[in-house]
């Protein structure tokens, strides 16, 4: 695994952790951050041992956002010709199940990275929001989008017109989380999950994760074509034989991820 300046990578048994480590700076999303997330979301993505990536944040922060400091004096020409930001598409494109486990701050770019993930478990700590409009300017990292699919226009509207901050619990009632954990709880309970997911086939876990984000591309109709035509190929898989094998024999599946 390559070296990282600003995140931590460690393995438990069949998942990896990425914890974003610049805790003094409330672990502010800079280049070299997206330069470290993705290449170790990579190389855990290209790993066969790793069912699931678990993303959480060193200290009181999940991230406070994209670095203040490094765009306070950014132009329109260098963003643009840049595509700033473009780059945290490549999260995007890891076929493998990612964990936010929110422990803290998840303010602006750190709600977007959240957002950018599959399964988002809150700490009783976290808090969430897009108070870019403070700083004059709006979300630039998905924001404005997954935020409303997340969780309607009234909610996303309110977030971002005003920067105000939201609780864990509000985040659960919104639909924006999956569930609240005891804040001491968080990383452990996401290793439980992750731990889970490890003992199903991968083959089938990218499936799942593919058919669900296309829900948020097409119409009804397309994506249960979709759908089924994925569910159609899973019965190509020896981990289709090998878990209704299982199942009808009334045995735990040995799935080979193949
Ligand atoms: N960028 C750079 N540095 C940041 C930061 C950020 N987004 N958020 C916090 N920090 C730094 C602070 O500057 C401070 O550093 P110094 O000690 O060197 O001064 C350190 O982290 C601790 O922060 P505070 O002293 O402010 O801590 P606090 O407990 O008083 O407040 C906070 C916590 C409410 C989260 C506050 O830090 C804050 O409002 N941060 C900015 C949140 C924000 O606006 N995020 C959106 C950024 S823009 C964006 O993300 C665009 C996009 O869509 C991608």
């Amino acid at each position: 695994m390559t070296d990282f300046e600003t995140i931590l990578v460690e393995k438990g048994e069949g998942y990896g952790i990425i914890t974003l480590n610049r805790p003094k700076a409330l672990n502010a999303l800079n280049l070299q951050v997206l330069k470290d997330v993705t290449t170790a979301a990579a190389e855990l993505d290209a790993d066969d041992s790793v069912s699931a990536i678990i993303l959480t944040g060193a200290e009181r922060a999940f991230a406070a956002g994209a670095d203040i400091k490094e765009m306070q004096s950014l132009d329109f020409a260098t963003a643009y010709k840049a595509d700033w930001f473009a780059g945290w598409n490549r999260l995007g494109e890891v076929r493998k199940p990612i964990i936010a486990a929110v422990n803290g701050f998840a303010l602006g770019g750190g709600c977007e990275l959240a957002m950018m993930c599959d399964i988002l478990l809150a700490s009783t700590k976290a808090k969430f929001g897009q108070p870019e409009i403070n700083l004059g300017v709006l979300p630039g990292m998905g924001g404005s989008q997954r935020l409303t699919r997340a969780i309607g226009k009234a909610k996303a509207m309110d977030l971002c017109l005003t920067g105000r901050m939201m609780d864990a619990e509000e985040a659960e009632r919104s639909g924006l989380v999956a569930r609240i954990v005891e804040h001491d709880e968080l990383l452990d309970d996401a290793k439980k999950v992750a731990a889970l997911i490890a003992t199903k086939s991968q083959v089938a876990s990218a499936m799942v994760k593919e058919a669900v984000n296309v829900a948020f591309e097409t119409t009804l109709d397309q994506g249960l074509k979709y759908e089924r035509r994925l569910f159609h190929a899973s019965l190509a898989t020896d981990d289709q034989k090998e878990g209704m094998a299982a199942f009808v024999e009334k045995r735990a599946p040995q799935f080979t991820h193949s």
